[in-house]
């Protein structure tokens, strides 16, 4: 297999991951870099051998080369997805494109006619339809195991711990700087129900808002920063608690405390706790996004599927229970219970990959699905190897915005 090469726009977390795969497998190599931060920069020359000439501190600088990849990936902030898109898909690269595709309908319909218009492969990293569990589900509907799918209901536990730190204290806790909640985090979900149902829903609804994580849900003796705080150790969302539990673990460590701070000692995480974001207290944070949404939708055929995602939960696999005609599934992320009404008989299913659900587990396997999808569908000029193309990430990304519409409006929306 020839071996694809890589220019990463975004050196972060989600960037790293993608790199370390395809360089872990052999598929893919990087030799390209473009991350403002200098010593994001230099981690990217050092583990990847990337040419430090090839490293730059702009997308931009690295467009102006031309193409020196077979692909990219970009992964930078939700913000900053649309124009490194359009411009390295005008330049011919393949792109492995961070989810959100855009933080709006316009933007996102942009990548598409230039993915379109180029003729390139563009994968949005729905992680979710590449891991063995998504495949086993999916292998169960193609074979009629329940029938027709008559309606779905779905759980996203996001966790009280991975809500305070990403959606309260961390990157995607405002609408104006990332995204709404379903967008940011649920956008997985909402792709991963349209595509078991094959075909977008007809109308969808929503409910849901930010319940607890606000000033007046503030205890009366609480401070501004944990590290300030008498009631901090009793206090379900304690920053020191989550971030020094960290050290020691490199999968912690990686995620999600490198967000945090690039130090591994207690006095670093300490310093980080008393200076940056994610020290702060949970109800004294600049925060706006939900903490909890239903979203209902109903399909052409009279099929319906329910949504929830709450903050309230472990942090856990996302939970789905399948409604056939001829037989049920009842699916915890890992093991698949299987009814047939014909026999009566049950079957249980363990899919591959015992990998838990969260980023610093590669999402059930996802991760590595997806990055190793992308880097044999490149090098074999195959897109048909790709669960989604731009086109298919649109229509389920306005899924999304036809639902957080609803949610605002209080009304029922039809697409
Ligand atoms: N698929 C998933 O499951 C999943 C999980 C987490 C995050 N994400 C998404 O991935 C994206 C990145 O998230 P992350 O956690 O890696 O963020 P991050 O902040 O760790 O990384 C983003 C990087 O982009 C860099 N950057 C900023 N401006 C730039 C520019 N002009 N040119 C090049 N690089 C620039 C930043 O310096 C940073 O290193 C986000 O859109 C996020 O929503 C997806």
């Amino acid at each position: 297999m020839t071996e694809v090469t890589l220019a990463v726009v975004g050196g972060g977390m989600r960037g790293l991951v993608y790199a370390r795969r395809a360089h872990q497998t052999g598929a893919g190599r990087v030799v390209a870099v473009a991350d403002p931060d200098p010593l994001r920069r230099a981690a990217f020359i050092e583990e990847f051998g990337v040419s430090p000439d090839r490293a730059h501190a702009d997308w931009k600088d690295l467009a102006a080369q031309g193409r020196v990849a077979d692909a990219a990936v970009i992964a930078t902030q939700d913000r900053l997805h649309t124009d490194p898109a359009v411009a390295l898909a005008d330049l011919g690269y393949h792109i492995l494109l961070e989810k959100p595709m855009a933080t709006n309908e316009q933007e996102a319909a942009t990548i598409a006619d230039a993915a379109r218009r180029n003729g390139i492969m563009l994968a949005v990293c729905h992680v979710l339809r590449y891991t063995p569990y998504t495949r086993a589900v999916r292998e169960l509907l193609d074979e009629g195991r329940i029938g027709r799918l008559i309606s779905v209901q779905h759980l996203e536990p996001v966790g009280w711990w991975h809500q305070a730190h990403s959606f309260v204290r961390g990157h995607w806790r405002r609408q104006d700087t990332s995204a709404p909640m379903l967008l940011a985090k649920a956008c997985h979900d909402i792709d991963w129900l349209v595509q078991l149902f094959g075909r977008p829903p007809a109308r969808v609804s929503s409910f849901g808002s930010l319940s607890h994580f606000r000033p007046e849900d503030r205890p009366a003796e609480a401070a501004d920063r944990c590290l300030d705080c008498p009631i901090e150790p009793t206090c379900p969302y304690s920053a020191p608690r989550l971030y020094l539990g960290c050290l020691g673990d490199p999968s912690r460590e990686f995620w999600p405390l490198s967000a945090v701070t690039p130090g591994r000692s207690e006095a670093e995480v300490l310093d980080a706790l008393r200076t940056g974001p994610y020290g702060r207290c949970v109800y004294a944070c600049d925060n706006d996004v939900v903490d909890h949404q239903e979203v209902l939708m109903e399909f052409d055929d009279g099929a319906t599927c329910s949504f929830t995602m709450s903050a309230f939960t472990p942090m856990e696999h996302r939970r789905t229970r399948l409604f056939g005609t001829h037989g049920y599934i009842d699916g915890d992320g890992h093991t698949l219970r299987v009814v047939d009404f014909r026999t009566g008989a049950e079957e249980s299913i363990t899919t591959d990959g015992p990998q838990g659900p969260s980023a610093s587990d590669g999402h059930g396997g996802g991760d590595e699905g997806l990055t190793d999808a992308f880097l044999t569908a490149v090098a074999s000029g195959d897109a048909g190897l790709l669960q989604s193309d731009a086109d298919e990430s649109l229509m389920t990304h306005r899924v999304v915005w036809a639902a957080e519409q609803a949610r605002l409006t209080g009304t029922v929306v039809p697409l």
